[in-house]
């Protein structure tokens, strides 16, 4: 389905450069549509993480970007990150709580959901991810393997339209990686997957758009 209703992103002539000067992306035009499975790929330090940052507002320009129809500012960044999940590389970044209870728990209570809801979402993202068992651990003692299921979880828990992955399979055993894949498989939802590892990408993805030196070189339909 790649009608005009379902595009979710558009992003017109996106140039960033951080603060220090270095330029990240330069002039990037993309749409992306319900239902996708994406995959980004691209040398370090190509641009995909940043790219990926501007689709829920933690970064952004003056250039056109648009998220399920919405600008990524003020007062519409509450609902756009309710509905755009983005698990970082690093689940240290996405990690903070005593426990992963309260780590899956923390979207859906800033999205203002009453007790008994938060608590029915935070067991199904857990169970959805394996990881019932570790609602009392604390994310510091996990494995990696355990620490990316329960980042994933804790942006499943707000039944995101749009599932963002930064290298989700970086530092991963063998074993960790092919449940992960198997997990992502799963997943009904739309998907953007960065990383290098171009095994995932192409058994999950139909799309792949390849990025070098902040511009997107390719955009391919895989496994069609
Ligand atoms: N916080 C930052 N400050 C300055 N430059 C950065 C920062 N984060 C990334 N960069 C630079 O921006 C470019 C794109 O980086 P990034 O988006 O992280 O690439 P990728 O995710 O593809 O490895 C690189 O040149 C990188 O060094
Ligand atoms: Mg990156």
């Amino acid at each position: 389905m790649t009608n005009i209703e379902s595009k979710i992103v558009e992003i017109r002539k996106l140039t960033y450069a951080y603060p220090d000067g270095t330029m990240a992306l330069d002039g990037i035009d993309l749409d992306i549509f319900e239902g996708e499975n994406v995959g980004l790929v691209g040398p370090n330090g190509a641009g995909k993480s940043t790219l990926l940052l501007h689709l829920n507002g933690i970064l952004r320009t003056d250039s056109a970007v648009s998220i399920f129809g919405l600008t990524p500012e003020g007062s519409n960044l509450p609902l756009i990150r309710s509905m755009v999940g983005i698990v970082f590389q690093d689940p240290d970044d996405q990690l903070f709580m005593p426990t992963s209870f309260d780590d899956v728990a923390f979207g859906p209570l800033s999205m203002g959901l009453g007790a008994d809801e938060v608590r029915a979402r935070v067991e199904k993202a857990l169970l959805d991810v394996s990881m019932s068992d570790a609602s009392d651990r604390i994310a510091h003692h996990m494995s990696v393997g355990e620490k990316r299921r329960v980042s994933i979880a804790s942006v499943l828990s707000m039944n995101p339209r749009l599932l963002i992955l930064d290298e989700p399979s970086a530092n991963l055993d063998p074993d960790g990686r092919r449940s992960l894949i198997e997990l992502l498989k799963g997943m009904n939802v739309t998907k953007i997957i960065a990383g290098h590892d171009l095994e995932l990408v192409n058994e999950l993805c139909q799309r792949v758009i390849r990025i070098d030196a902040g511009k997107i070189v390719s955009d391919t339909l895989i496994n069609a």
